[in-house]
């Protein structure tokens, strides 16, 4: 049973999301979040969660002998924690290859020395990109090719835990998930970016052509997936996390102008990313076929109207980070 489970990233957007999945749905669990507090963590994407149920410990994942203590306490490991902006990754790669793949090393050795349980959350991103209009997917032997500072962290830190598993006998699965949306996600990333350029008087952003496609699930079906995966998944296999959500980034954001009563011109075209990806899309058959997992939110729109709400419900909660955000993004011509 795993009652006493380690979150690390838990206070960022999909790791806060898990964790209140978990004291939902689980009564019997008990979370230790382990979290840096970097500028996408936030104390508050855990505010009003039962003391008793959830423990904060502000501290690095690269910190062995943190690590090691806390390990040493759980039943189970799911590893969130990241530098997870591909943006980000562009102008500065050192703390992704610092966060990214020393960090899951140390866990790795952590979980390796006490025998405990170790799931890995990664990205489809590992598996680079395909065509544009083209009905290929990722499946979990897709092979790994990925194009950003960002993702070739992730895909470095996954072939770690598949070593750890055949060399060291290592008690682990892994998640490869598409892009997630939702309440608590930084406005650094697309979808909060031009809810609240919009909420605050600034004209949304597309990149390059805006053709690019990416294949969104709520954050609330990744976290019911990473659950299944950690209590019925067999060990050792990697998973694919997708909903069939896939859209361009010109129909997202025409969605979002129409669901905000603007104008469907009134965005700018802004420099592409260098290297962007042109199309995500997964194939979650093993993940539905072997643990029974289904999407329970299937509409796109209505998931953005939720999350276009939580955004115009939830001003102080993203206010302080936006001019910061934003002047970065100029900074760099995005
Ligand atoms: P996020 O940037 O919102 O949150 C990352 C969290 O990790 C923050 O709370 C941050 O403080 C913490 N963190 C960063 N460095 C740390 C360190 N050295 N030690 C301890 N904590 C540290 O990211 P997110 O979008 O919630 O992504 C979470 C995970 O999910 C990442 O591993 C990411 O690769 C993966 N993922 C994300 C998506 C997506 O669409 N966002 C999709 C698939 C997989
Ligand atoms: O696929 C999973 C990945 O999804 C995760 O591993 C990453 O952690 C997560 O950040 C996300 O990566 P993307 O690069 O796809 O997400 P981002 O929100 O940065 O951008 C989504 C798309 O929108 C991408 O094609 C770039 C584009 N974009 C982004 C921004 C911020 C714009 O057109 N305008 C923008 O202002």
């Amino acid at each position: 049973m795993m009652k006493r489970l380690l979150v690390t990233g838990g206070a960022g957007f999909i790791g806060s999301n898990f964790v209140r999945y978990v004291v939902q749905a689980h009564p019997a669990v008990h979370v230790t979040v382990l979290d840096k507090l970097t500028y996408a963590g936030n104390r508050a994407n855990l505010a009003g969660l039962p003391a008793e149920r959830v423990r904060l410990v502000v501290g690095d994942v690269c910190d062995a002998q943190l690590v090691d203590r806390l390990v040493q306490q759980t039943d189970a490991v799911v590893h969130y924690a990241a530098e997870s902006h591909n943006d980000n990754s562009l102008i500065d790669p050192a703390p992704f290859i610092q966060t990214n793949i020393v960090g899951t090393y140390t866990l790795l050795q952590a979980c390796r020395q006490y025998g405990v349980r170790y799931h890995q959350i990664s990205t489809d991103e590992v598996y680079g990109d395909l065509p544009l209009n083209n009905e290929a997917k990722f499946t979990p032997t897709s092979p790994y090719q990925p194009s950003s500072p960002y993702s070739a962290s992730k895909a470095s830190a996954d072939m770690l835990v598949r070593a750890w598993v055949r060399s060291f006998g290592l008690r682990a699965t892994i998640s490869n998930c598409s892009n997630n949306y939702g309440p608590y996600q930084y406005v650094e990333k697309f979808i909060p970016r031009q809810i609240t350029n919009i909420l605050s008087g600034r004209r949304p952003k597309l990149y390059g052509s805006g053709a690019n496609v990416r294949d969104w699930i709520y954050t609330a079906d990744h976290s019911r997936a990473v659950w299944d995966i950690l209590t019925r998944g067999t060990l050792g296999e990697t998973y694919l996390i997708g909903a069939n959500g896939e859209h361009s980034n010109r129909e997202v954001l025409g969605m979002i102008l129409r669901l905000m009563d603007q104008p469907a011109d009134a965005f700018d075209w802004v420099r592409d990313r260098p290297g962007h990806d042109r199309r995500y899309a997964i194939d979650a058959t093993k993940l539905r076929t072997e643990l029974g997992w289904r999407p329970q939110y299937r509409d796109f729109e209505q998931g953005l109207r939720q999350t276009i709400a939580w955004y115009r419900d939830h001003r102080a909660w993203w206010q302080g980070s936006k001019a910061t955000v934003e002047a970065k993004y100029a900074q760099h011509h995005q």
